[in-house]
């Protein structure tokens, strides 16, 4: 075949492949096709350098390091938004526009994520990426085209037709934050520093002298709007202009709306928030734009940003303070966990004034002491960390932070394995701290499900010494419950109740009530099945052990050191001459176990059952229930809100059902 007929041949697949990779998350060729086509094309180059084209998709990376970045002029200002944080402000911005326009029209708005990433304007002549520039201050940037040519997402040539002969189209270069977990662990693995959130990794990476390195970090983009444009009338609203992009093969966020007035963006604002934590990337908020560019153009700018937009932020997740003292708390399984006192500081929407510190190795990595002024996030849901130290701000006097020799509850000794990152204290039961929690455990709702028995009941018959034991809170007797905070004889009588109640239980659950580490619901499962009794599960050697599924060197031997321990040994006797007991478990048949050999995960919110009611079932009939998705997963079943694992299952190809088809698939071998 004639080269250049081949060559042309082999781009136009590659950048076909990078479309579906990038722009549709849908890879349709496996990565070792691609880079083999990837190859061939180089060679070709190779050979003929007459037919080397600067769109080519090996002229991505290969570029020599740079001294520095060059300066990069912008043809049109690179502007920035007023932030906005209630709907109060939202209403006075819409008001000022309505003022300004001297007309009360309905106007329509754009809604649009804030992305947290690094702004970059892309100049686009002929269809061709000519120059990409960071912002700068507004008017020239640095020059950062080689870094951002190794960015698949963008195109070095724009698809289609009808593109205005000179356009800089504006955007967010960010890190999806499995690139970003990715990175930090990386920087972990080899000793360096890591980034405190993705948008300094983006920073960080498109800022690299060296195009090979930004070549190796997940960078993406979302495009969001124009500057400079040669072709005035192409567009009339800012929709028309994302669909430009859109049909030129620039990435768009495919959350952006168009509002018909304020309230609609506040139900988008409410909506992307409550959404944050399952996207697979940081936003900060959303931006709101007018939609009809007459009207922007009326509206103009101050100073150094528009009338016409505004971003509505979310509540800050990083704010700075205090950290006032260090603390040592002890776990279930005698952990002790540094955990900071914070000056109360108000972030993520709550007031703070704890956060966790982890453990030693992260304090001594953060190099965090007493006195000093840190940051401290709080993402979503998850418990408050402290991320870094203002190292400007710490004073002379500031205290190294030092594990205590003795267990700060019960003054026994702590221990720390070798292997391992964390200090215990070594006294077990015998340990209040551990002892509370071991019956909190016990008591849950995944274990022995003592409804009414919570966590303040549980810490005062600990702190009264009435319990040393699980197998101790069946003698307590109805006055002594009734005796305690906050009871009274009808709940007392409950608490009694719920205890007898619970003597009915399953062996699965009896397994994971007694707390051994790292002996979660499904090895706990997994033990009843295979040993379907509690003695035969008490004599098996470590050999016996690891044939249990998901059973491996490290909980086998955590189980054979559980039940060598007399003091176990004799709870266990405790509970069963106290009544506890369970069903005989039946040898599955093929019957039973329809389901057997199917791997299932479950992910988003489920309204007909919940996700775990759905995984005992599952369970139930053989099949095996993970939390992450993979190759060898069967199905995956998507809950309303599914994020980031659908993305994956859809990734690999992985067949996805929804709640409904689950729940056919099952009522098929059980009622639901
Ligand atoms: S529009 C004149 N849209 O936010 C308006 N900006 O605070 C220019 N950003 O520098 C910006 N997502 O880095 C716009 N959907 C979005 C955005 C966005 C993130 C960033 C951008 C800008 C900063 C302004």
């Amino acid at each position: 075949m004639d080269a250049k007929i081949h060559i042309e041949q082999l781009r136009q697949q590659i950048n076909e492949f990078n479309r579906q990779y990038y722009l549709e998350d849908n890879p349709t060729v496996p990565d070792a096709e691609y880079d083999r086509l990837f190859r061939e094309l180089k060679q070709l180059e190779e050979e003929h350098p007459d037919l080397l084209v600067a769109d080519s998709p090996t002229q991505r990376v290969g570029a020599a390091p740079l001294e520095k970045f060059q300066q990069s002029k912008h043809l049109q200002a690179m502007l920035s938004l007023d932030n906005l944080f209630n709907f109060q402000d939202l209403q006075a911005f819409c008001k000022r526009i309505l003022d300004r326009l001297k007309q009360d029209i309905a106007i329509e708005f754009v809604c649009e994520p804030k992305m947290d990433g690094i702004a970059v304007n892309l100049l686009y002549e002929n269809g061709l990426l000519k120059t990409a520039a960071t912002r700068g201050d507004g008017a020239t940037g640095e020059d950062i085209t080689q870094n951002i040519k190794t960015i698949q997402a963008i195109p070095l040539k724009l698809q289609g037709k009808n593109h205005p002969q000179r356009i800089e189209i504006r955007g967010e270069v960010y890190i999806p934050l499995a690139g970003f977990d990715a990175i930090n662990k990386q920087a972990r693995e080899h000793g360096t520093k890591e980034f405190a959130n993705p948008r300094n990794a983006a920073a960080g990476s498109l800022r690299q002298l060296d195009s090979s390195i930004t070549a190796q970090r997940k960078l993406t983009i979302f495009t969001y709007g124009i500057g400079f444009c040669s072709d005035e009338n192409f567009a009339q609203t800012h929709a028309q202009i994302l669909d430009h992009l859109k049909s030129w093969g620039m990435p768009v966020c495919p959350e952006i709306k168009v509002e018909s007035d304020i309230n609609g963006c506040e139900t988008f604002y409410q909506n992307i928030l409550n959404k944050r934590a399952t996207l697979p990337y940081e936003i900060d908020g959303v931006v709101i734009k007018v939609n009809d560019l007459k009207l922007q153009q009326q509206l103009g700018f101050v100073a150094r940003a528009p009338r016409f937009a505004t971003a509505y932020k979310f509540p800050a997740q990083e704010e700075m303070t205090l950290l006032e003292d260090v603390e040592f708390q002890v776990g279930r399984t005698g952990a002790l966990t540094p955990v900071a006192r914070l000056q109360p500081v108000h972030v993520g929407g709550v007031t703070v004034s704890n956060a966790t510190l982890h453990n030693m190795d992260e304090i001594e990595r953060k190099d965090v002491r007493i006195g000093d002024t840190v940051i401290v996030r709080r993402a979503g849901d998850v418990i408050p960390e402290v991320v870094s130290v203002v190292m400007q701000k710490r004073p002379p006097n500031a205290k190294q932070i030092t594990m205590p020799a003795q267990c700060p509850v019960c003054q026994s000794e702590v221990f720390r394995a070798e292997s391992e990152a964390v200090t215990r204290c070594t006294a077990g039961l015998y340990c209040k701290a551990q002892r509370k929690e071991a019956l909190k455990h016990f008591a849950s709702r995944k274990a022995l499900d003592v409804d009414g028995l919570g966590d303040k009941i549980i810490e005062q018959a600990v702190d009264l010494d009435l319990v040393h034991d699980p197998a101790d809170l069946y003698a307590v007797t109805l006055q002594q419950w009734a005796g305690m905070d906050r009871m009274a004889e009808k709940s007392a009588q409950n608490v009694l109740d719920a205890l007898q109640a619970s003597k009915e239980t399953t062996l699965p659950r009896f397994l994971f009530s007694l707390g051994i580490r790292e002996v979660g619901e499904t090895t706990a499962h997994n033990l009843a099945q295979h040993f379907r009794n509690l003695d035969a599960l008490m004599q098996a050697d470590h050999d016996a052990l690891i044939a249990v599924d998901d059973v491996g060197v490290v909980v086998a031997e955590n189980i054979l050191h559980f039940f060598a321990e007399p003091h176990n040994r004799n709870v266990i006797d405790k509970l069963i001459a106290q009544g506890v007991h369970w069903p005989v478990i039946e040898a599955p048949s093929a019957e039973s176990q329809p389901l057997a050999g199917k791997n299932f995960v479950l992910t988003g919110t489920m309204s007909t059952m919940g996700r775990d009611e759905a995984k005992a079932k599952l369970i139930g009939l053989g099949a095996k229930v993970s939390g992450s998705v993979s190759k060898n997963t069967d199905y995956l079943v998507a809950g309303e809100k599914a994020g980031s694992k659908l993305k994956k299952a859809q990734e690999l190809g992985v067949k996805v059902i929804d709640e409904d088809a689950l729940v056919n698939l099952l009522s098929v071998y059980v009622s639901v």
